[in-house]
């Protein structure tokens, strides 16, 4: 029996986080749910965002589904998701970005970015100075390597045949200039049957807004995709649809891209959407397929048939969403 860390964390967290435990609880029975702490709730019982305990807890469990945390206002604030894509080693940070609905004046969106999830910006190396504040920017060859050829083996798996590198190497041309360069090595070598390109971040930026049928699989650093994961959720209706995978050789962490949406938590307002489809991706990378497909499907139909959830101008809250997917749910019942 597999057996998957349930992490609801701060804010919309576990409001998110509850929904997508129904959908899991309905499609995939056999699958033991076990609950930890992270963030806030975690800080009051331990004095840690992250306690060690919840780091073992994911440690063991096939994966895990994580909400969100709240950050603190504080230099000293260690933030636990960086600390968990850390110590678990997670380098690849998977965000499928796809219109489930028609957005007006919005053009379709299917695109899947992989972004490098270790160092780059988020190596949080900053150091004080007389003029300020210098920060240290890690770029490795090593992760370069293996980020790229993630993206490859991903395209392979998805039979998508298109990656784009997305960089600034026209100005960082050492550090963006060692991405791009490994990109054509891992390229040229194992991903011979893939249409490769590269831009440059900020064009890539307006691009996603204006063209997204230009991009299938992006590839990148980590800050830019931060930022434009978020820019593609905004072309697909809002980071309520936007689902992300943190992955690497043992471990995995599945969660929605979006924060904790303190503007709307407590409200039953929040759209679970991202995070049903973060529990679908993890039941897919745990090796329940069709339960995955199962889920993906019944969220799918909530959209076709002509429902709409708040954050798109509908009515559908939180629950009555759940409630929708849960009843298109046995239909497509594996
Ligand atoms: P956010 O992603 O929480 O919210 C941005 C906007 O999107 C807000 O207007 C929010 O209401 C809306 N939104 C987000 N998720 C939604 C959903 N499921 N349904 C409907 N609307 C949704 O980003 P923000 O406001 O920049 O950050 C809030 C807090 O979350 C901060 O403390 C930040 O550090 C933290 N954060 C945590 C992350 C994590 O735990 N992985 C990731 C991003 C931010
Ligand atoms: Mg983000």
């Amino acid at each position: 029996m597999k057996k998957v860390c349930v992490l609801p964390g701060d804010g919309i967290g576990p409001e998110v986080i509850g929904c997508a435990e129904r959908v899991l609880r309905e499609v995939a029975g056999s699958l033991e749910l076990v609950r930890g702490d992270i963030g806030l709730e975690a800080f009051k019982r331990t004095g840690s965002f992250l306690p060690e305990d919840t780091l073992d807890l994911i440690r063991e469990c096939d994966s895990c589904l994580f909400g969100a945390v709240t950050s603190v206002d504080s230099l000293s604030y260690d933030s636990p998701v960086l600390r968990f894509r850390k110590e678990l080693d997670l380098y690849a940070n998977v965000r499928p970005v796809k219109n489930l609905v028609t957005i007006q004046g919005r053009a379709p969106i299917d695109v899947v970015i992989v972004r490098e999830n270790s160092e780059g910006m988020y190596t949080q190396d900053e150091v004080f100075d007389d003029a300020g504040v210098i920060t240290r920017r890690r770029v490795s060859r090593r992760a370069c390597e293996r980020i790229v050829e993630f993206a490859v083996s991903y395209a392979h798996a998805a039979g998508r045949r298109r990656i784009t590198c997305v960089h600034k190497a026209n100005v960082l041309k050492a550090s963006d200039g060692l991405f791009l360069s490994v990109f054509r090595e891992v390229l040229a070598n194992k991903g011979k049957d893939i249409q490769a390109s590269d831009q440059l971040v900020d064009s890539a930026a307006l691009r996603i807004v204006t063209e997204p049928s230009a991009f299938d699989v992006m590839v990148t650093l980590n800050l830019y995709g931060d930022i434009l994961s978020d820019v593609a959720a905004g072309v697909a209706g809002g980071l309520g649809f936007v689902p992300s995978g943190n992955i690497g050789p043992r471990h995995s962490v599945f969660e929605p891209a979006h924060g904790s949406a303190p503007d709307i938590a407590g409200r039953g307002i929040a759209n679970p959407t991202a995070a049903i489809l973060a529990a679908a991706m993890m039941l897919s990378h745990i090796g329940m397929r069709e339960e995955a497909v199962a889920v993906k499907r019944a969220v799918e139909a909530f959209y076709s048939s002509g429902h709409l959830t708040v954050d798109i101008g509908g009515r559908h809250g939180s629950k009555s969403f759940t409630d929708h997917v849960i009843r298109n749910l046995s239909g497509s019942k594996p």
